[in-house]
Order: C-alpha cells, then structure tokens, then sequence
C-alpha cells in the first residue's frame, strides 16, 4: 500500500543539506548587502562568523578560526599547500574525497615521503597504524561511505606531526576532540544548511607555529596565502577575509548560528542528528533487504547515512526516481563514485518526523522496483 504521509520537507541531499526548519530568506539581517566587506558593519560581520562559530564549538584558548574561498575544498586546499612538506604525510582514505587528497599530495603537491592507509567503501583504514611522528591527513566523516572515525583515541596527544582533518561533514553533527586537531576544516552547505561558497578553518596554535616557521618549496597562490613576512595574518581570523566574500552567505550563515544557539547549542545540535540516525537504524533492523555500508557499528555516520539494498544498480536507480517523482525524498542516490545504494542525510536540518514519514515510503518503492524481480 502506497503510504499516506509524506515528509513535509522532502530534502534529504548530503550537500547542499536542508535548510533549517523554519527557514525563511526573507528573515535574514541583510544590513550588509550593497556595503564593502571591509566596512565597519561588514567586519562586524565577518568577525562574528569566526567568534560565535568558536564560541558555539567550544574551541580551546588560542585556536584561530577563518572563513576562506571555495568551501570545504578551498580550506583543505590552502591547509595542504601551506604546511605540508616540512615532514612526511600519512594519509588515509576510505571514501572518494580521501582519495582526493591522496591524489592532491602525491600528484600535485609531489610530496616523496608520503605513507597512504587506504580502505574500501565500509571500512576504515587500520588507525593503529598511523606514524604521528608525519602530519597526518583524514576526513572525520567519509561523507560518501558514510563511514566515520569513532573517537579520537587513536590520535597521540604528544604526537611531532600536525593532524590535518577535512571534517566538513562532522562539525555541528559529532564530537571533535580539539585538542587533538590541528586544523579543522568544513563549509555552510553542509551540516548547517547554509550556503556553498565559502570555506571554514580551524587552526590550533601548533598549526600558527608551522605557518610561521616553515616556507613551502613552492609558488603559494593568493588565495591560499596565510602569512606574511613569517607572520600568521591574524585579520584572516577576525573576518578580514583574503578576498571579496558573498555578504549574504555571510548572513544566511549567521542566521544558521542563532538557530543553532537556540536550539541549545552545540550538543543539542549533535544530539538531533544521532535522533535521526534512529529512526534509519530501527527501519534497517526491521527490514533484511537494507543494511549499511558501514560494517561497524561504532564507525556508523550520523550524518551521511550510506544503504545498500538488495537490488540491482538499476532498480536502487529507479527506487531514486519514483521517491523524487513522487515528491518524497530528492537526492538520495548514493554518490557517484560509491557503491550503488542511497544515502540520506541526518543532520540537525533534518526533522525526525521527515525521517519518520520517509521510512515508509522506502518499503513501498523498493516492493514498487523490485515487484517483477
Ligand atoms: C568529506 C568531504 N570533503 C570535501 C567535500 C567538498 O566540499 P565542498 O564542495 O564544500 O568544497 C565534501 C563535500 O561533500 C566532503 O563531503
């Protein structure tokens, strides 16, 4: 039987994510539009989207936060190409944007001592056998596998190398432990639901002591430059951003902070999330033709939520189809590098009862596409 209800906001995508509940466009403080981002009301600005994002987070004393160009990518890119080399790299990778930065430090970047830890979709890569005497890159959560690192255990808090980790789709929907990252990078599109764009990153003071101490081999880009004369730029930290950043990215992202800090913070934000995933698991224990592409419970993603069916890649396709043509759910397909399956977003964005009201529907299509299997 074709379920009744369907969820009131059909947006489940893992990026852009779901607008808050209760988002409205024409709410957002747009005081700044049409002014130069270096005014007084456009700093003001600029500096509170790095202060209230270290506030809500809860970042140790000394931590530098910044908005950079080009989204998560941007604040990945600059981080890599500024400090490392001055060590060898682990990297790990589990999922098709590790591999991206695999690529980058191998191919691009050249760097020689370099010690890859892959993984296949599912899994995560043995996190034991990490040398933190290199700098260490990762993703927090592989948005594509939806497979993420349960802790950070595994990470040395004596450790010689700097941790470099792409955790754009953890921050505001898992716990961090700061102190054992160096820089922390993630963009608006995702967790929040803001806008794409624009970059965040984190920067412990171990991070600010590379930049000033060590000068990459190579050319450094503009857009990626964070010191000058030796010096961190700290303006890049208080809002003074290297170019020219869209002010009403800016205030849609402010907007996305005051929910968060009205939803009571950072852990009722995570809280929300890991709600969310319960509804998903409840439905995959019930039903055997569904199951998770994480194989590890403790490494279960509570954001980008990655299934597999027992179907054919063109029935999964088919299953996307009829749920966005019925206007249920648009951009579940999982991503186009990963197994075929689906992959629903649980962020804070999401509302439980959307989850809820989707689960039945997954029953009627997959009965639908698999009817005449
Ligand atoms: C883990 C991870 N890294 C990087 C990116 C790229 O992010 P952006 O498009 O915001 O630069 C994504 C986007 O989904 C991601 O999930």
């Amino acid at each position: 039987m074709q379920p009744q209800t369907k969820p009131q906001n059909p947006n489940f995508s893992s990026g852009p994510c779901s607008k808050r509940p209760g988002y409205d466009v024409s709410k957002l403080d747009v005081s700044t539009l049409g002014r130069s981002h270096r005014s007084a009301i456009g700093k003001e600005a600029l500096g509170k989207a790095c202060s209230q994002t270290a506030e809500l987070l809860g970042l140790p004393e000394g931590y530098r936060v910044g908005v950079v160009p080009a989204s998560d990518t941007g604040a990945v890119e600059m981080a890599m190409w500024s400090l490392l080399g001055a060590r060898g790299v682990d990297v790990l990778a589990w999922e098709s944007f590790g591999a991206g930065w695999v690529t980058d430090i191998t191919k691009q970047l050249k760097l020689e001592n370099v010690n890859h830890l892959p993984a296949d979709y599912g899994k995560l890569p043995d996190l034991n056998a990490v040398n933190f005497d290199n700098d260490v890159v990762f993703t927090w959560n592989g948005t594509t596998s939806g497979v993420k690192v349960p802790n950070g255990d595994w990470i040395p808090a004596d450790r010689a190398g700097l941790t470099i980790c792409d955790a754009t789709s953890a921050v505001f929907a898992m716990p961090l432990p700061w102190e054992k990252l160096d820089v922390v990078t993630y963009s608006w599109q995702k967790v929040l639901g803001g806008e794409g764009a624009h970059g965040m990153l984190i920067l412990s003071p171990r991070a600010v002591e590379r930049l000033e101490s060590y000068t990459p081999a190579w050319p450094m880009p503009k857009i990626f430059r964070m010191t000058k004369g030796g010096k961190l730029i700290e303006g890049i930290f208080r809002g003074e951003t290297i170019n020219t950043p869209s002010m009403l990215c800016v205030a849609d992202y402010l907007d996305a902070l005051d929910w968060v800090e009205g939803l009571g913070g950072l852990q009722a934000a995570i809280s929300k999330s890991e709600e969310n995933l319960a509804v998903v698991k409840d439905f995959v224990q019930a039903n055997a033709w569904i199951n998770f592409l994480a194989e590890d419970e403790e490494t279960l993603s509570n954001t980008s939520v990655c299934l597999t069916l027992d179907a054919s890649e063109e029935q999964v396709k088919a299953l996307v189809k009829l749920l966005a043509s019925e206007k249920v759910a648009y951009d579940i397909g999982a991503y186009r590098d990963a197994p075929a399956g689906l992959r629903i977003w649980c962020g804070a964005t999401v509302d439980k009862a959307d989850l809820q009201a989707l689960m039945p529907w997954l029953s009627w299509a997959y009965q639908q596409v698999t009817a005449s299997k």
